[in-house]
């Protein structure tokens, strides 16, 4: 087995990677060193500049993720700032935003960042296509997991092992795992 450092704070996603990419060999390891999360406006340029900085922090080979919901009829938002938001309104007050609207769909992303010592990072992201639920649905998963709907069912009315088989982090990191094979 391969064994990655994660940089994270959040261990649901250190949960679903390890789970994701323990069936091709790798396991992951949390560091939670924080590293400083630009106010980009693209999840790539965040992912880039993090997996650089903890790649030459931790002085090994670092994995980041960083996510974001895009919701159409808002624009995209709230996108790249998915985890203020996240924190400041929450689901209840996105469903608010929402209130009335009849296109609900929205787009999860995923990108990961890996990046060695002294080396350029290398990208790969994944996305999956849902819809914003009427009402909370379902007690699994975190974050957005019980107004994003694929399906008909939330992520947070999935069970893990369904999550990770069509998420937008299981798409980002079937990309990355297929790369690593030959690096
Ligand atoms: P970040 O990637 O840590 O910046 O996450 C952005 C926001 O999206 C945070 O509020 C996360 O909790 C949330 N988030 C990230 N991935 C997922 C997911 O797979 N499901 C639901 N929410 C997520």
């Amino acid at each position: 087995m391969r064994k990655i450092i994660f940089v994270t704070g959040n261990p649901h996603k250190v949960r679903e990677a390890g789970d994701i990419l323990s069936h091709v060999g790798i396991t992951v390891e949390q560091n939670d060193c924080g590293y400083p999360e630009l106010q980009e406006d693209d999840l790539e340029a965040i992912a880039l500049y993090g997996a650089r900085w903890a790649a030459d922090k931790l002085n090994c080979e670092v994995m980041v993720d960083d996510s974001g919901l895009f919701i159409e009829a808002l624009g995209g938002f709230p996108g790249p700032y998915s985890a203020y938001v996240f924190d400041t309104l929450g689901n209840e007050r996105i469903l608010k935003l929402m209130d009335g609207e009849a296109n609900r769909r929205a787009v999860f992303k995923c990108v990961i960042g890996y990046c060695r010592p002294c080396e350029e990072p290398s990208l790969f992201s994944g996305e999956v296509a849902g819809e914003i639920s009427a009402g909370m649905r379902g007690c699994g998963g975190f974050g957005y997991d019980p107004i994003f709907e694929v399906g008909g069912a939330t992520f947070g009315e999935m069970n893990e092992e369904k999550k990770n088989s069509l998420s937008h982090r299981y798409r980002a990191l079937m990309k990355f795992a297929e790369w690593l094979k030959y690096r």
